[in-house]
């Protein structure tokens, strides 16, 4: 990916590299109970948010970008309410992550960032396979996930620990040709 790839706008989100001074943002839903319930992290602390803000930073500055981490900014707000993230593993294959501030829920934001970052993967890297996961009780993450059009593939038993506890884990996935052809009858 290129310089030239971003920011990208969507209707009403800005997808861009984070910078130093949206730390007060990130902290703001990082340290959510709500948000990070699902996740491998937080709620963080002030010092876990500086560290995460500055690997996204190394990450932003490598020539080649294996691990794409995105702000996303609310266009008519200025304000960093999340993050979505896109990571090449090989194959032409990559798999997505995301988080939102929990006062955004339920308004089809994250539905709006994932579908760009899936056209930027099929349609300008080339990528033939998009695939995510999560907790089976997350239900908010894989309801982006089909209302993306990604098919679940199965259900891993006790797969990772997350926070003590091992977690059963759907595994949902979209090729390049189910995503060209979406909207067709
Ligand atoms: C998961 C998350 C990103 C969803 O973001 P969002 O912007 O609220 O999602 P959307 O509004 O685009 O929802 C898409 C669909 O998912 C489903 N959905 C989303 N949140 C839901 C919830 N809390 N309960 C039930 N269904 C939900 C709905 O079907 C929704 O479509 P609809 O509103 O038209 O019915 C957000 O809840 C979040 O950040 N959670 C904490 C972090 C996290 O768990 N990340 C994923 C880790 S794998």
């Amino acid at each position: 990916m290129t310089k030239q790839d971003f920011p990208i706008r969507t209707r009403r989100l800005i997808l861009r590299d984070i910078c130093a001074d949206d730390y007060d943002d990130v902290h703001e839903y990082a340290t959510d109970e709500a948000v990070a319930r699902f996740m491998d992290w937080g709620p963080n602390t002030p010092e876990q948010t500086r560290d995460v803000i500055a690997r996204w930073l190394a990450q932003q500055a490598e020539i080649v970008r294996l691990t794409m981490n995105l702000a996303i900014e609310h266009a008519d707000q200025g304000k960093v309410i999340g993050s979505i993230r896109l990571s090449y593993q090989g194959g032409r294959t990559a798999d997505l992550g995301y988080s939102l501030h929990s006062a955004y829920w339920r308004q089809g934001y994250m539905t709006e960032a994932a579908e760009a970052l899936l056209e930027l993967g099929f349609g300008t890297f080339g990528l033939r396979r998009i695939w995510a996961s999560c907790d089976v009780r997350n239900v908010g993450s894989y309801g982006v996930m089909e209302k993306l059009g990604m098919r679940r593939e199965g259900t891993l038993r006790e797969d990772i620990e997350v926070k003590g506890r091992w977690r059963d884990t759907h595994l949902y996935a979209v090729l390049a040709q189910e995503w060209a052809s979406r909207w067709a009858i």
